[in-house]
């Protein structure tokens, strides 16, 4: 049997590097691994006004969120934390109080930039954001990839064999956590 992954993406961006990152992953997953690549796109804004008669989207996300037997953030890094969208996401499925469709389920986050610093800050923060909500965070492999920029040919694979080796080795440590907090 496979554990099914959600492999939540914190980019909307159609060329986005979390999202090839996202696809590279699902790729090169083990057999025990079947990820499912989501991006917050559809997902209205949070409004806890809704929250007696939630629209279908958030039903619908919350649902694939409950499905899974875990979940791995894949998110850039926008001024230092999660971009909006991603946090929106993560708003959604946390409702209702005390019923957050993450909890139980071991988490995974790595974190991205064209940049130098590979978007640590934005990892640093769901670390904030999730213990209340959402199963065991995987500690090891910290994964904070930098200079992704050139690392996917014109149709989206990854070209960068250091990037797929450390993406293999994040993915076997994120089976043995599953593995680990599944009941
Ligand atoms: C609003 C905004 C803020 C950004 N802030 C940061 C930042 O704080 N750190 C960083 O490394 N890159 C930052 N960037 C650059 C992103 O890392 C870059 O655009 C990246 O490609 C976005 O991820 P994606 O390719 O998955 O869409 C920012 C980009 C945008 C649009």
């Amino acid at each position: 049997m496979a554990y099914n992954v959600l492999t939540l993406v914190g980019s909307l961006r159609k060329e986005s590097f979390s999202l090839k990152i996202a696809n590279t992953l699902a790729k090169l997953a083990p057999s025990s691994l079947k990820l499912e690549v989501v991006t917050p796109a559809g997902i209205s804004f949070f409004n806890q006004d809704l929250e007696a008669n939630p629209p279908a989207d958030w039903v619908a996300f919350r649902e694939k969120v409950q499905k899974s037997n875990g979940v791995i953030f894949v998110t850039p890094e926008y001024n230092r934390s999660i971009p909006g969208a991603l946090k929106n996401a993560i708003d959604v499925a946390s409702r209702p109080y005390g019923k957050s469709s993450f909890i139980g389920r071991p988490v995974g986050i790595i974190s991205n930039s064209p940049g130098p610093l590979g978007g640590v800050s934005a990892a640093k923060h769901l670390q904030n954001i999730l213990p209340g909500i959402a199963g065991p965070i995987m500690q090891q492999p910290e994964t904070y990839l930098n200079a992704v920029g050139d690392a996917f040919d014109p149709s989206g694979d990854c070209s960068k064999e250091t990037l797929k080796t450390v993406l293999q080795q994040y993915l076997n440590a994120f089976a043995a956590h599953v593995e680990q907090y599944s009941k």
